[in-house]
């Protein structure tokens, strides 16, 4: 049985302030349910990583970054490696969101390399992918999803694959309001299940977390959540407002 899970990525919003509040907030309410019935983590800023870690101590509500870089140090200015993330206390890290890969033009072979350092250094790599409008208009879901998977995941052993979450998320859905349907959803998930289950075997990808992200709110998390292929959420707008977030965790529990 796969546990629910609700995560938000709070791309580049907060300040130094409402990122702690935000993180008191979910560690006072949403506790019990992180934890026992959802696994429930939260993707600040890097730079308010290590204040919301502390806010969110003793709560099992999990920190995670938005990114890495794959090395494990040296001169790369500007990036952030797996053992600092870990140092601050992340569990988590997002491979490859849409944003990284079509604002910042991350490819898929530097997204490869992001997934196997984060299993590497004790990660947990939460690969995102999913297609553009065009790409759904022209019929290639599938295909842009089989390559973002195949090539994402390349060269990692079963063994190694079970540490990975992947988060379906339609870029015509990111932002826009515009939800896929519970269906259009399944429809894509089961497809990934199954992709999964010939590159691994079948245990692996029945085991393995699939998240849908784009526009998920309050209101359309529990159809989404009664799909059988849809084991969780990975929330952006929404996880910034204390009240829908916490909406979105409890509308997660099955
Ligand atoms: P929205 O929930 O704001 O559509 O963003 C989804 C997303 O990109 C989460 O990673």
């Amino acid at each position: 049985m796969r546990k629910p899970f609700a995560a938000g990525n709070w791309k580049m919003n907060t300040n130094s302030r409402t990122s702690v509040d935000l993180a008191k907030r979910l560690a006072d309410e949403a506790s019990d349910a992180a934890g026992h019935s959802v696994t429930v983590a939260v993707c600040p800023p890097f730079v308010y990583l290590q204040a919301v870690t502390k806010a969110l101590n003793g709560s099992s509500i999990s920190v995670g970054a938005q990114d890495l870089y794959f090395e494990p140090d040296g001169a790369f200015t500007g990036e952030i490696s797996v053992s600092m993330l870990k140092d601050i206390g992340c569990t988590y890290c997002l491979c490859g969101h849409s944003e990284r890969r079509h604002v910042i033009g991350e490819t898929d072979e530097l997204i490869n390399k992001k997934v196997t350092a984060a299993i590497k250094g004790g990660l947990l790599p939460i690969l995102c992918v999913g297609e553009l409008l065009e790409e759904r208009k022209a019929g290639k879901t599938n295909e842009v999803v089989t390559r973002h998977i195949e090539k994402g995941l390349a060269g990692l052993s079963l063994e190694k694959v079970e540490a990975v979450t992947i988060a379906y998320e339609p870029v015509w859905a990111i932002g826009t309001g515009l939800t896929a349907t519970p269906q259009q959803a399944q429809e894509v998930h089961i497809f990934i299940r199954n992709l999964l289950g010939k590159m691994y075997d079948k245990k692996a990808a029945d085991e393995m977390r699939i998240l849908y992200g784009g526009s998920v709110k309050p209101s359309n998390t529990a159809e989404l959540m009664a799909q059988p292929d849809v084991d969780g959420v990975l929330v952006g707008g929404a996880s910034l407002k204390a009240e829908d977030f916490l909406g979105i965790i409890q509308a997660s529990i099955r």
